[in-house]
C-alpha cells in the first residue's frame, strides 16, 4: 500500500516525522509532500531520507516527461494530509490548485484523510467549519484535532490528534471493516441489448461503471456479491461473481433466480423498456425492409422483483432527464423500493460513460440527499454508507417487506 503524507506548514509539521514512521510500520510506502510553508517548519531532507523517496514540494520540481500530480496520484492508495492548515482545507473545499498538494488533491482518486492542526478559534471559524462539512460531504476522512495546549499559547480545540490514531484511520480506510460480511448481495450494470437481426440492436449508453463499483465496493466490505451485468468492456471486479447477460429477457431470468437468496439488490443496470417484437435470423435486406420497427415492452425487472420482495432491501436507479425528483420519487412508490438512486443524467459529465457521477439518494420517509460530483468509486462507497445505515438500522431480519 502507498500512502501519499502531505505536510502543511505548522507547527505540527514536525509530528509527520512519527506520522511518517508510524506508516512504514503498519507496512506502507510513503510519498511525503510538503507545502513550500511546510518546509519552514521542517526540512524535506528528513522526510526524504526517512521514506526514502523523493520529497515533492512544488509542480515545477520534476521536467520529466510525466505529469508528475497525475502519475503520483495514480500510483497511490492513499492521500492523508497531516497537520492540515485553515488554509489547505480551505483550498480543497473549493477546488483551488495553486501549489502542488491542493493540485494532487484535485486530481487524485484515491481516499482522502484530514488531520488538521490550528489555533482554536481558526478551527471554531464558520468558513473553517463550513469548508470541513463540504469535505466530509465528499467523502473525506476527518480525523478531529484534539483540545490541549497549543503553541500559540491558548487552549482549546485544535491540536493536531495523536499520530497512532491518524495512522489508525489510515488503516481503516484502506482496510474497511467487513461491515456486510455475511450478507448476499445482487447488483445489475450495463446496458441491455435488444436484437433487431443479426447485426443490428438497440441498446443505451451504459458503459457498467457504475454498477461494478458497486459490486466491488459490496466485495471489499466482506459481501458475497453477484454481479449481473449486460456487455460491457470492464474486468470482472475482484472477489465477485459475474453472471453475463445480454438482453432485458436474460437479466430478468437471472435476476429472478438469485433474488430469493439476496439480502440486498442494487439494480444500476440500464434495461430496454422495448425490445423487437420479432427477431430477424438474417440480416433485413435494404430493399424488402420496412420502416417501422415493431416494438413491445420488455419486462420491468424492477417492478417483478418489487412485487414478489419479502425480506430484500431494494435499491433502484432512476436516470432522469425531467422533472427529476418527482419521477424518481413515483419509481420509489411504484416499485417498492427501499432507496431510490436518481441519476439528473441531463447534466454533463454525470451518470453515463463519465467516470464521475453525482446522484441523490431518496428514501421512503421523505429523506433526500444530494452527494457531490465524485468518482463512481466514491459514489460507490458513500451509496453504501447509505444502504448499510438503513439496512441495519431498520431491518432486523425479516422484519420488513410487507
Ligand atoms: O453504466 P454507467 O455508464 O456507469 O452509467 C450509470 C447509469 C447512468 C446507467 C446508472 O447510474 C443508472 O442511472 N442506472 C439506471 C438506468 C435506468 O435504466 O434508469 P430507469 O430510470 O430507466 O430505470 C429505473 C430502474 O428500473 C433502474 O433501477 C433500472 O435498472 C430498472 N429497470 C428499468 C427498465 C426495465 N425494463 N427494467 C428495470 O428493472
Amino acid at each position: 500500500m502507498r500512502v501519499i503524507l502531505g505536510v502543511t506548514g505548522c507547527i505540527a509539521a514536525y509530528k509527520s516525522v512519527v506520522i511518517l514512521r508510524l506508516l512504514q510500520k503498519s507496512g506502507f510506502e510513503v510519498f511525503p509532500v510538503m507545502t513550500r510553508h511546510a518546509q519552514e517548519f521542517i526540512t524535506p531532507l528528513t522526510l526524504e531520507k526517512l521514506s526514502g523517496n523523493k520529497v515533492i514540494c512544488g509542480v515545477f520540481d520534476d521536467r520529466s516527461t510525466e505529469i508528475e500530480h497525475i502519475a503520483l496520484a495514480r500510483r497511490s492508495d492513499l492521500l492523508l494530509m497531516a497537520p492540515a492548515t485553515a488554509n489547505l482545507i480551505g483550498k480543497m473545499a473549493h477546488g483551488i490548485a495553486d501549489d502542488f498538494l491542493s493540485t494532487l488533491y484535485l486530481s487524485t482518486t484515491t481516499p482522502v484523510v484530514l488531520a488538521p492542526a490550528m489555533n482554536v478559534e481558526m478551527w471554531r471559524h464558520p468558513a473553517t467549519q463550513n469548508n470541513l462539512q463540504m469535505l466530509r460531504k465528499r467523502g473525506v476522512v476527518i480525523v478531529e484535532p484534539e483540545p490541549g495546549y497549543l503553541a500559540c499559547g491558548e487552549e482549546g480545540e485544535g491540536r493536531l490528534a495523536q499520530p497512532e490514531s491518524i495512522v489508525q484511520t489510515a488503516l481503516e480506510v484502506l482496510r474497511p471493516v467487513k461491515s456486510l460480511l455475511g450478507k448476499k448481495i445482487l447488483v445489475t450494470a450495463g446496458p441491455t441489448i435488444e436484437d433487431i437481426d443479426p447485426v443490428r440492436f438497440i441498446s443505451n449508453r451504459s458503459s457498467g461503471k457504475m454498477g461494478y463499483a458497486i459490486a466491488h465496493e459490496a466485495a471489499q466490505r466482506g459481501a458475497t456479491v453477484t454481479l449481473i451485468t449486460g456487455p460491457t468492456y470492464l474486468p470482472a471486479p475482484s472477489g465477485v461473481r459475474v453472471l453475463p447477460v445480454r438482453s432485458a429477457v436474460e437479466m430478468r431470468d437471472a435476476v429472478l433466480s438469485h433474488f430469493a437468496d439476496a439480502d440486498v439488490v442494487v439494480m444500476a443496470a440500464a434495461v430496454s423498456d422495448f425490445t423487437p417484437v420479432t427477431v430477424e435470423a438474417h440480416k433485413i435486406k435494404k430493399a424488402t425492409a420496412s420502416s417501422v420497427l415493431q416494438l413491445h415492452p420488455a419486462p420491468d425487472i424492477l417492478e417483478e422483483i418489487g412485487k414478489l420482495k419479502q425480506s430484500q432491501f431494494l435499491v433502484g436507479f432512476a436516470a432522469e432527464t425531467q422533472n427529476p425528483l418527482e419521477n424518481a420519487r413515483l419509481k420509489l412508490r411504484e416499485k417498492r423500493l427501499d432507496l431510490v438512486v436518481l441519476n439528473d443524467v441531463s447534466q454533463p459529465g454525470v451518470g453515463f460513460q463519465s467516470d464521475y457521477n453525482q446522484i441523490t439518494v431518496i428514501s421512503p420517509d421523505g429523506e433526500c440527499e444530494d452527494l457531490p460530483l465524485l468518482p463512481k468509486h466514491q459514489v460507490a462507497q458513500l451509496l453504501w454508507d447509505r444502504i448499510s445505515k438503513r439496512l441495519f438500522a431498520i431491518a432486523p431480519e425479516g422484519a420488513r417487506g410487507a
